[in-house]
Order: C-alpha cells, then sequence, then structure tokens
C-alpha cells in the first residue's frame, strides 16, 4: 500500500490494483468562507490524473474534509463512501456537488471498494459529534486515519482487534478544528493560557492514542490550516503556541515522549507503507516550517483575488434582517423542547452593520421567545450583517460559519454549552432526537473510586456528557476536582457539578 498526503486531512491510497481519496481538500478558495487554506500550499495536486479514481471516503462534513469544488470535477460515476451519522447533512453536502453514486455506511461496517482494497467507519460514540475515523484494509496492510474523531481508548483497541492488531499507518491529527478561545473575548493573558492548555488537551490526546495503536508508522495529518485574510492573519499565531501546531512541532513534542516512529508527509510526499519509506515530493526541497512568516505572506499576496472574490458573493445586506431573523429563530424553538432547556439561557446577536441590530433569543422553557432587545443575555454573537442572510436561509451551516472565525462571541458565565452548537448546526428533529436518546440513555450505575486528596469518591464510570469511560479518561486535577478528557468538562467531585459546561451532574458519593 502506498500512501501520498494531498495537504491537509486529504490522502491518497494506493494498492496493486485500486486509488482510494480520503477527505481531499484542493479548493482554491480554501475553506469556510476563505478563512482556511490548506498548509502548505497543495495546488500542484491538482491534475487530471488525480480525479481518476476508484472510490473517495469523506469522513465528516467539515468543509475542509468535503470539499464541493473538488468534488463538482470528479467524474459522475465515482463512488463517494461516507459514514451513516443521525443528521443528513452530510449526504446533502455530497449530493448538492451533482454526485449520487454514495454508499452510506454504517459504522464497523466493511465496505469492499475494489480488488483487495476495503474501507470502515467507526465514529465518536455521541451522536452531537459528527467525526469519524476511517480505516483501509489494502493488499493486506492497514491504514488507520483518525482524521478530527476523538475515539476512546476502547474504540482505538477494538480497531486494531477487528484489523488482526497490527496497524501499519495511524494518521492522527495534531491541530484542533475550532474557534475556541480565539472568537471569545477574554482578556490576553486568559486568551493565551487557555489556547496553550487546549494545545497540551490534544497533544496529550494523540500521545494516548498512540499508546492504543502501538502502529508501525504514525504521522500527523488534519491540520492545522493557515489564515490568509489580513482580517484574520492574526490566528496564525496559534500555530507557535496555540491550538494549531505544525506537523513539525506535533512531531517535535512526541519524541520529546519517546515517540520515534513519526513521518512527516507534506502535500505530494508518499509513504511506501510496505517498505517503510518516505518518497519526498522534489517541490518541498526549500521549504521549512521555521519559515512560516515569510510563506505565508507570499501565500496571502497569491490569495488575495479569491479572497475579495469570496466576500463580493456576500455583499452587505440593504433591509432591515428582523423578521427573518425572528421567523427562523421562532421556528427552531419549536424544535426540540430538550434542547432549549439544556440551553436554558438568552442568547444575544450584535449583528453589525446595515440591516442588523441587537436581538436576543430566550431559550428558558417557559421564557422563550425571539427579542427586539437583547436584554441580560448570558452567552452572544457578534458579527457583520453581511453573514446572517446566508445563515438564516441555511445556505451557510452554522458551525461552517463558526468555523470561519468571522465573528466574536462572549458568555458569562464562562461556560460551554454545546447544545446551543448542536441545536444550531442540526436544526432537525430526527437529529435532535437521536442525541436526546442517547443522552438520556447513558448508564449511570456502574461505579469507580477515585481517589483526591485524601479523600475518596465513588463517581459513575461513564462521563455524564459523551459517556466516554472516566476510567481510562478521567484526570483528577487538584483541589477536588476530575476532568474529563472526552470534551475537557470539569466537575467538582464533592458536588458532581460540572465547572466549565453546561451538563448533567456526575454522580459522585464521598466515601
Ligand atoms: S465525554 Fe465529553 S466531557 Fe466527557
Amino acid at each position: 500500500m502506498k500512501v501520498t498526503s494531498l495537504g491537509h486531512a486529504g490522502l491518497k491510497v494506493e494498492t496493486k490494483a485500486d486509488t482510494i481519496l480520503i477527505d481531499p481538500w484542493l479548493s482554491p478558495e480554501g475553506a469556510f468562507l476563505a478563512s482556511w487554506f490548506q498548509y502548505p500550499d497543495n495546488h500542484h495536486l491538482m491534475t487530471p490524473s488525480l480525479l481518476d479514481v476508484t472510490a473517495i471516503a469523506i469522513s465528516h462534513e467539515h468543509l475542509d474534509h468535503i470539499d464541493p469544488w473538488f468534488l463538482a470535477q470528479v467524474p459522475p460515476e465515482t463512488t463517494i463512501i461516507i459514514p451513516r451519522y443521525p443528521s443528513p447533512v452530510l449526504k446533502q453536502k455530497v449530493i448538492a456537488t451533482g454526485l449520487n453514486k454514495i454508499i452510506e455506511v454504517p459504522q464497523w461496517e466493511v465496505v469492499e471498494v475494489g480488488e483487495g482494497i476495503s474501507v470502515f467507519f467507526v465514529s465518536e460514540d455521541s451522536p452531537m459529534n459528527h467525526d469519524s475515523a476511517v480505516v483501509i484494509i489494502g493488499d493486506g496492510e492497514i491504514l488507520l486515519n483518525l482524521n478530527d474523531a476523538r475515539l476512546s481508548v476502547a474504540q482505538l483497541r477494538s480497531i486494531r482487534t477487528k484489523v488482526g492488531g497490527v496497524i501499519d499507518l495511524l494518521a492522527l491529527q495534531g491541530a484542533g478544528a475550532s474557534w475556541y478561545p480565539m472568537c471569545y473575548d477574554y482578556p490576553q493573558e486568559r486568551q493565551k493560557e487557555l489556547s496553550q492548555r487546549k494545545r497540551m488537551a490534544k497533544f496529550s490526546y494523540i500521545e494516548r492514542a498512540i499508546a492504543a495503536v502501538e502502529p508501525i508508522t504514525a504521522t500527523p495529518c488534519a491540520g492545522p490550516p493557515c489564515f490568509l485574510d489580513p482580517e484574520l492573519t492574526w490566528v496564525n499565531a496559534q500555530m507557535s503556541e496555540g491550538i494549531f501546531p505544525d506537523q513539525q512541532q506535533v512531531v517535535d513534542w512526541l519524541e520529546k515522549k519517546d515517540v520515534k516512529n513519526m513521518v512527516i508527509l507534506l502535500p505530494g510526499d508518499s509513504f511506501d507503507v510496505t517498505e517503510k519509506k518516505k518518497e519526498a515530493d522534489p517541490i518541498w526541497h526549500d521549504f521549512s516550517f521555521s519559515d512560516r512568516d515569510s510563506y505565508i505572506q507570499n501565500y496571502a499576496e497569491a490569495k488575495t483575488s479569491q479572497i475579495a472574490a469570496l466576500k463580493a458573493r456576500y455583499p452587505e445586506p440593504t433591509e432591515s434582517l428582523w423578521e427573518t431573523f425572528r421567523d427562523y429563530f421562532q421556528s427552531l424553538l419549536l424544535m426540540s423542547p430538550y434542547f432549549n432547556g439544556k440551553i436554558g439561557m438568552r442568547v444575544g446577536f450584535d449583528i453589525q452593520g446595515v440591516g442588523g441590530g441587537k436581538w436576543a433569543v430566550d431559550f428558558r422553557p417557559g421564557l422563550e421567545g425571539v427579542f427586539q432587545e437583547m436584554g441580560e443575555c448570558s452567552y452572544g454573537y457578534r458579527f457583520s450583517s453581511r453573514w446572517l442572510p446566508p445563515l438564516l436561509s441555511g445556505e451557510l451551516p452554522w458551525e461552517d460559519f463558526f468555523l470561519s472565525l468571522r465573528f466574536q462571541a462572549w458568555r458569562n458565565p464562562d461556560i460551554y454549552n454545546d447544545h446551543l452548537l448542536g441545536l444550531l448546526k442540526f436544526a432537525c428533529q430526527e437529529s435532535l432526537k437521536s442525541v436526546e436518546n442517547y443522552e438520556n440513555s447513558m448508564d449511570s450505575q456502574e461505579r469507580i473510586a477515585i481517589h483526591s486528596e485524601g479523600q475518596t469518591y465513588l463517581i459513575q464510570r461513564y462521563c455524564p456528557h459523551g459517556g466516554v469511560d472516566l476510567l481510562e479518561v478521567g484526570e483528577v486535577l487538584p483541589g477536588g476536582i476530575i476532568r474529563c478528557l472526552g470534551h475537557h468538562y470539569e466537575f467538582d467531585l464533592k458536588t458532581g457539578k460540572c465547572l466549565n459546561g453546561k451538563c448533567k451532574f456526575l454522580d459522585s458519593k464521598r466515601i
């Protein structure tokens, strides 16, 4: 098997008889409103031969993984393989590109794609998170591509068992795919501290993943992006010490932890899995991650016209957007009383520019409504009015917009509310119901003992947020706190209260 990097999370997997692409992202306009660009640039790989493949596997609906520009160019008879999620969003995005030979696969189900090559997906447990690992079995060798999926250790072990015990190549993500904390109005020092904490959390996850998978070789992929719009170039500082470490930094950190079997693949570099040998694309002869600033400066100059063209497609509105905003949120409020209750707060929208205003949506049970004045809000978004019409029409999904980083947010108290994002991104009763059912079905009966500061607590074994096993990923912190490394919610062991998120109580009893 030969694996070639297509840049970012994109991989080309070749066996003796077949070729599969995974998550190819080559759009010259980047993704998420021309905010994210491939780093380093991968445009030299966009040749006719790249379109001549057996199949394309797409892991999830984020636009740095499903690239409508690329898919619009592949022959219509190309097979597209996607995981089955409760929400139809990913399938709809594929269909919108004009491709309709889609195989939607339940997780763990193996699909034979060609002679001696097959694929299966493993998704994160909670239906709130649509992220899946992609496993390719080709000519008897195994690629496990985790991309953005944060699988539990138990899932990683099950993958190993399913494929016979040996993972030849593990592709994993060292950079985040998030707008937190950069888009929140934290003071500078706090911003820095949170960015570093998130970076370290990601690093410790990939260290645990490598320990669980014990791959023969591992490679960092799926990020980081770079930001070329002058309005967003400040985000590139996240590469130095925030959530977007580059591949070299990921490898350097892992090597300090004694992980030695890493290989960096730049776009066009290949790795012969059988021979365990890298073949470098000569285009990168003079490239170095340490020359990032000058590389990005030249790259940004080359992309000026694409960024301007994107913005021209979203002109400022000419009239008030209030009525459309009100109608949109009034129907959203009718979707799921469960989600409204979980959100349980008033959310402000400070829409700046022509047609905008300071409005609010109240999700609190009994107080639900859409209001033309902001009032006292516990959470808020601020962004330009040019982005609101495509958000309200559904042309621009909320999560894609948040990933563009073209907004600011504030919250008080400072706790994460993933049901708010869940409602905005799914906006579909079936998907919301599947999250509700999942959350209500989590088994909280099994108990484990946790020792903290001279005390012992019996707590529920599975995290009340996403159900991951706290025996594996519970980190005891000073002050009688346990942090779940699933999504970094922290719980007070004395009271069970979630300290940084809007989450059910952790069942905890001192003994
Ligand atoms: S599973 Fe999400 S914080 Fe525990």
